[in-house]
């Protein structure tokens, strides 16, 4: 397991390879010169204490001084590299995944939470960060270091150093077992704390329906019981981690009780010299801390394991695929040849057998009732998502056969839901063209009707929009959304109840303006206006999720008593206001 996550970690990092060879080289120097601490204790004991060799005398601090200097600079230096390595590294992943999301089918994308999108991205990422500053740079360095610190003490008397040293294999068995535990709480933890993320998140977007609906206690119930769970595994984790290093103390303490008899013997008896003793219970005493280290880092790898599996779930999601060839504006126009549709991992049929032929140039108006179906027919046409069954068509040829990005070029949306991105008014116009000047962001901004309030915001044109920033009324962020339509000039124009949330004099106004944009291009407007309805060249009646009459108003109202309910309902306000002023 341990191996598989390292071995995927330095994939990663290739780019990095050659910091962390260097990395690596200054580690072997840093440990090499650890270990000749304790090969110094010899001649110190020996020599100065008990031999009074004043040359040496002398020497000893210069040389103590360089050796710690030495091992400072080269050890800081490692560092320094392989966190360098390691931050780019989890930098990568989180620029992969968001790559990702932004390729992920409309579909996939919303079938996570984003909570749960948000906290891989940001939480699992930085799990995975120190496995290459910490658990890496531990292997290396603290690994080498055992290695000289043994040599070290092999070289001073061999049977007493493996004696000592026997006891390190059942620390590391001890110190595993506990941190595979560790492990797996720490995953839970991990989902908890996405749970959170996502409970606060949605608490922000839902203030209103939270506080309208008083669900502020319940809410906070629940967050408590939340993250009541979350510090119980957290504690559990500390538990299994702590034990661990329980277990390695009381190893220790056995250890050393066996090494001071043997070696006391042996000095007793004049095997050794007392220097060549303690030059070996040096090397041991320093084993400790980097064994200590690796035991820890074991942990980590496997904390790290878990966030990588739940990384390379999301970066594994299958993208949205195109075809090759480079989709034209349509001259005939778009067709649905027997389209049946259902989202993914749900039942029901949603569209159901349509056959509909979408005129070039000209406006087509989808009406129905709430639920019909008609936000998910006009989703098809960008490809948000494919048919279930039949095809869409652009002038006779399949859409998906078209280059993603080239259709997608030919298409105006103003949706349902209109989202500001964090950015300025204008950033957020010119999103319809990317590199627009000043003046036909703004010349897009009046024919939308926009201009008048965007000058009336605090900063004009440069007002930042969404996350932190200034937010529009539903009308307004219409307008805009308009006027980033306008903007892209497409050939092909979405419009979903473009106009619903505009009083009646916006909307006559944008009605104006749409209609110029109409004109000239292929249209397809989800109608709730009369005026749209009546001038539309096509019009095409949907209910549960299929086409039920389709044709001119003239035609169809007098025989599809669905379009006429539909109709009457539309004009009914317009009818009410005669009939106040009457009073
Ligand atoms: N992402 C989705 N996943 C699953 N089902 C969905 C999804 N979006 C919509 N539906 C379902 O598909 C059906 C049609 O929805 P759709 O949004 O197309 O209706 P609509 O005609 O646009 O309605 P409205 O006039 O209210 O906007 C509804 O029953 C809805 O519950
Ligand atoms: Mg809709």
């Amino acid at each position: 397991m341990g191996q598989i996550v390292l071995k995927k970690c330095l994939q990663l990092a290739r780019p990095y390879w050659g910091l962390l060879l260097l990395a690596l080289l200054l580690s072997a120097v840093a440990s090499a010169l650890s270990g000749s601490v304790a090969w110094l204790v010899k001649p110190v004991l020996d020599d100065i204490f008990i031999g009074k060799n004043y040359t040496y005398l002398r020497l000893l601090p210069l040389a103590i001084i360089a050796l710690y200097f030495l091992r400072g600079f080269t050890t800081f230096l490692q560092a320094y590299l392989m966190r360098m390595a390691s931050l780019r590294l989890s930098n990568d992943l989180r620029e992969k995944m968001y790559a990702k999301l932004l390729k992920l089918p409309v579909g996939e994308a919303g079938r996570e939470t984003a909570g749960r999108i948000v906290s891989r991205v940001i939480n699992d990422t930085a799990t995975v960060e120190p496995i290459l500053a910490d658990v890496f740079k531990t292997l290396t360095l603290e690994g080498f270091t055992i290695i000289t610190l043994v040599a070290v003490a092999i070289s001073r008397r061999w049977d007493l150093a493996l004696l000592s040293f026997t006891v390190f294999p059942a620390v590391a068995f001890g110190a595993r077992k506990m941190s595979r535990k560790a492990r797996k709480t720490r995953h839970r933890a991990q989902e908890e704390i996405a749970n959170l993320t996502h409970r606060v998140n949605e608490s922000i977007q839902g203030l209103r329906e939270i506080k309208v609906y008083r669900q502020e206690k319940s809410l906070l119930q629940k967050f408590r019981r939340e993250l009541y769970a979350y510090y119980r595994f957290l504690l559990k984790v500390t538990k299994y981690r702590e034990g661990s290093k329980l277990i390695v103390d009381i190893l220790t303490g056995v250890g050393g009780a066996l090494v001071l008899t043997y070696g006391g013997f042996l000095i007793v008896r004049g095997s050794i010299t007392p220097g060549d003793f303690f030059s070996i219970l040096t090397a041991i005493l320093m084993t400790f801390t980097p064994v200590r280290k690796i035991s820890r880092a074991y942990t980590s790898i496997h904390d790290a394991s878990a966030a990588l599996e739940r990384i390379e779930d999301i970066l594994s999601y299958p993208e949205e695929k195109g075809g090759r060839r480079k989709a034209k504006a349509p001259h005939k126009g778009l067709s649905l040849a027997r389209v049946s549709f259902k989202y993914p991992h749900t039942a029901d049929w949603v569209l159901k057998d349509i056959e509909l032929e979408i005129p070039a140039g000209k406006v087509t108006a989808i009406v129905g009732p709430s639920g019909a179906g008609k936000t998910t027919l006009i989703s098809l046409i960008p490809r948000f998502y494919d048919p279930t069954l039949g095809k869409v068509l652009l002038d006779g040829i399949d859409l998906k056969e078209f280059d993603l990005s080239s259709l997608r070029e030919l298409i105006g949306l103003v949706s349902q839901d209109i989202v500001l991105f964090n950015a300025t008014v204008y950033e957020n116009i010119a999103f319809g063209k990317p590199g627009a000047s000043r003046e036909e962001v703004i010349a897009a901004a009046k024919m939308a009707y926009a201009h008048e309030f965007i000058v009336k915001l605090p900063q004009g044109y440069d007002t930042v929009l969404g996350h932190k920033g200034f937010n529009l009324s539903g009308g307004q962020k219409q307008r805009l959304a308009i006027a980033r339509a306008i903007l892209k000039n497409p050939p092909i124009l979405i419009l979903d109840e473009a106009t619903s949330h505009l009083d009646a004099v916006s909307e006559q106004k944008v009605q104006q303006a749409l209609e110029k944009l109409m004109r000239t291009r292929t249209t397809i407007v989800i109608a709730h206006r009369l005026s749209t309805i009546r001038d539309a060249d096509l019009l095409v009646v949907m209910d549960h999720g299929k086409i039920v009459d389709q044709g001119r108003h003239e035609e169809i109202i007098n025989r599809c008593p669905l379009y006429r309910e539909l109709y009457y309902s539309f004009s009914r306000p317009r009818k009410v206001i005669p009939l106040k002023k009457k009073k």
